[in-house]
């Protein structure tokens, strides 16, 4: 699978790629990551991105032709290495579709896809209109860009990709993957000042075991997340 990723601040992603499970996973060749300055798409001798919005207001908004640009030299690339060209460009808006484990799982079937951080007011309408195929938000609150949740996005993408994960660290038993939060997790010592671990995790019974980790699961989902549960799972209240 292949990712790009389009933004002003390309110095603002580097790390999160070098690191752990998603740079293992570009070490290993499961997936391509390309961070692409929009500024290098510029055509003024300012290299600017962005401009005053028509009729006037706050902030400052992405202009068209750089990020068309880019887009086009990606689809150019791809061709040119035999390929059909991105499946999806995703746009991350806190006004897109909230991303869900849903969400992630359908895009990590897809073979190549383009993202567009945003910045400052957003980004001209017609990079909307024309080039976006999806518009995600990560949740419902404001932050300075699209750089973090492309990389949120990118993150729960690449853990699905077979492969990526070892057998121990298994994507299956992750909350949201079976619509129930994960179940509570212990590591030695077997006693922390006075605070022993569950017997049955000790206990060597893996019926027992996985017995009482559905039921930390389903008792957690109660407690925080009911809206998750079929509707006769949900705790009633009187
Ligand atoms: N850009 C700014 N805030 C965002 C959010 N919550 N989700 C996606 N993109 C964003």
């Amino acid at each position: 699978m292949r990712f790009d990723l389009i933004t002003a601040l390309p110095g603002l992603v580097a790390s999160p790629l070098a690191h752990s499970i998603l740079q293992r996973a570009q070490t290993k060749g499961l997936v391509e990551v390309q961070v692409h300055d929009l500024r290098d798409y510029a055509t003024d001798k300012h290299r600017q991105v962005d401009d005053y919005p028509f009729g006037g207001g706050a902030g400052m908004v992405l202009k068209a032709e750089p990020i068309f640009a880019c887009y086009e030299r990606l689809v150019d690339e791809a061709r040119a290495r035999g390929e059909a060209g991105p499946d999806a460009f995703v746009y991350l808006t806190p006004d897109g579709t909230t991303l869900t484990q849903d969400i992630a799982s359908g895009f990590s079937l897809r073979r190549h896809v383009v993202l567009l951080a945003g910045h400052y007011k957003g980004v001209d309408q017609r990079v909307r209109d024309a080039l976006i195929t999806h518009e995600l938000s990560i949740g419902d609150y404001v932050l300075s860009g699209g750089e973090l949740p492309a990389l949120v996005l990118i993150d729960a993408v690449v853990r699905l990709l077979p492969g990526v994960l070892g057998d121990a660290e298994s994507a299956l038993s992750d909350s949201f993957m079976d619509g129930l939060l994960d179940a509570p997790a212990y590591t030695r010592p077997a006693d922390f000042r006075g605070m022993p671990v569950p017997e049955v995790l000790l206990s060597g019974n893996h019926t027992k075991i996985a017995e009482w980790r559905d039921d930390e699961r389903l008792q957690k989902t109660r407690l925080r997340r009911p809206d998750l549960l079929d509707p006769s799972q949900r705790p009633s209240h009187p």
